[in-house]
């Protein structure tokens, strides 16, 4: 008995040494953490340009980078000289002054054509700041019944509550409802209907629309200048504002440094997040003239948005994103990217339905679920994800080169026919 009890010791003992870290963290993540994210079985520990490296050494190539943060890939050197010198002032609250705030409004501000930027932490953050915005721009007028919002099918701009109200997605808002009031949802892809029913849905109760200039989360769907030429019509009409949501397509993503410059539409109120601190949590609402008397002194504020170490990385990249020849590269890597992509759908027209996106904001639409591709993908050390049941969308780092991309469309291609013959 006490013979078999020591036999079972050792072995548990043996058991918990051979038990490796990603091991060790999913059986403590398991136990303490809100069970919310279907993670995959990778542990990451550093990164080097636009490759990832797990806890056994294994490298994986990066074309999500953080859902579309790390656009400078991992250890840029002029992030790393930043690193440096941000222990000296790492936080001050919105209290005081430091000195990176007021020039990098000044850069979003001259970049977007706009006026003013609040700075806070997140995407969701900057919806909610948005919306809340609108609000008060129309209470400012006496016109306490303007309230409503007007969003789009597929749209996604948070986990809030706010921001969930505007997010169209049945599986995000259901678990939560009752959220804000008086939302209705518009399709931009209903071709001539789609004018009529933003002309039925922007009403004179219409406080603000909310639009994803190109929409992420539901498959890199780019929304056409036509309809959002109509749009901005019709809030002009009804003196309503119009909200770009850029915080996925936004600095760079597209080839220009905001997504609508790739249109006609200019909003009155500009989200962003995502890239903005590069990899630091910042976002920012960015507001034009007209809507820059919305929250007036002690209507909105956060303790940690626009702090010393987010901006000072956020001025840097924005001067790289201005100055140097990013967005040209984005352009030629975009280009590139979804020549090979629209090769490969030649040849494979069973499988690839669409290639859609601009820039390094690229979506594959399959002819079946996209799921398994992407987790064969991951085994074979390449990183993307799935998203809207179809499609495989891909954000890799701004500084990717071209044999990267080649090497990933190769085993891209490899998957996807091993993947179609699982279906037929
Ligand atoms: C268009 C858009 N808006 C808002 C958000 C929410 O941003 P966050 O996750 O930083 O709150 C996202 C996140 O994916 C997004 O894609």
């Amino acid at each position: 008995m006490e013979a078999e009890a020591m036999i079972a010791d050792t072995e548990g003992e043996k058991k918990s040494s051979e038990e490796s870290d990603l091991m060790r963290i999913q059986r403590l993540e398991s136990q303490y953490l809100m069970q919310t994210y279907a993670r995959s079985p990778v542990m990451f520990v550093r990164g080097k340009g636009a490759t990832l490296y797990d806890d056994r050494g294994r490298a994986y190539l990066d074309f999500i980078t953080g859902i579309g943060v790390n656009v400078l890939g991992y250890d840029h050197p002029r992030v790393r000289r930043i690193l440096k010198d941000a222990a000296r002032l790492m936080h001050t609250s919105n209290l005081y002054y430091h000195s990176f705030q007021g020039p990098l409004a000044e850069r979003l501000v001259k970049a977007s054509g706009m006026s003013r930027v609040f700075f806070c932490n997140t995407g969701a953050e900057s919806v909610e700041g948005a919306l809340k915005l609108a609000r008060g721009w129309q209470t400012a007028r006496g016109r306490e019944g303007k309230t409503e919002f007007v969003a789009l099918v597929n749209s996604f701009h948070g986990r809030t509550m706010g921001a969930l109200s505007v997010t169209a997605q049945e599986k995000y808002r259901k678990p939560f409802e009752p959220l804000i009031p008086g939302v209705s949802f518009i399709d931009p892809n209903n071709s001539s209907d789609s004018f009529a029913e933003a002309r039925a849905a922007i009403t004179e109760r219409t406080a603000a629309v909310i639009i994803e200039t190109i929409q992420g989360e539901s498959g890199v769907r780019p929304v056409s200048n036509a309809f959002l030429r109509a749009v901005r019509e019709e809030c002009d009409r009804h003196d309503a504002l119009l909200i770009l949501d850029e915080v996925q397509c936004g600095l760079g993503r597209t080839g220009k440094v905001f997504a609508f410059e790739n249109t006609e539409a200019r909003p009155d109120i500009l989200c962003v997040a995502k890239p903005l601190g590069l990899g630091v949590p910042l976002g920012a609402f960015i507001v034009n003239e007209r809507a820059a008397d919305g929250l007036r002194p002690g209507d909105h504020g956060t303790t940690f948005g626009g702090g010393p170490l987010a901006c000072s990385l956020s001025l840097e990249f924005l001067e790289m994103l201005e100055d140097g020849d990013l967005l040209a590269r984005i352009n030629e890597l975009g280009d590139y990217f979804k020549r090979l992509l629209t090769k490969l759908q030649k040849r494979h027209r069973d499988i690839v339905a669409e290639v859609r996106g601009l820039g390094l904001m690229v979506g594959l639409e399959l002819k079946f679920s996209g799921k398994g591709a992407a987790a064969k993908m991951l085994e074979r050390g390449f990183l993307l994800n799935c998203t809207h049941d179809t499609v495989l969308r891909f954000l890799p780092p701004y500084i990717v080169r071209k044999s990267e991309i080649r090497t990933f469309v190769e085993a891209l291609e490899a998957v996807l026919v091993e993947e179609a013959q699982k279906e037929r």
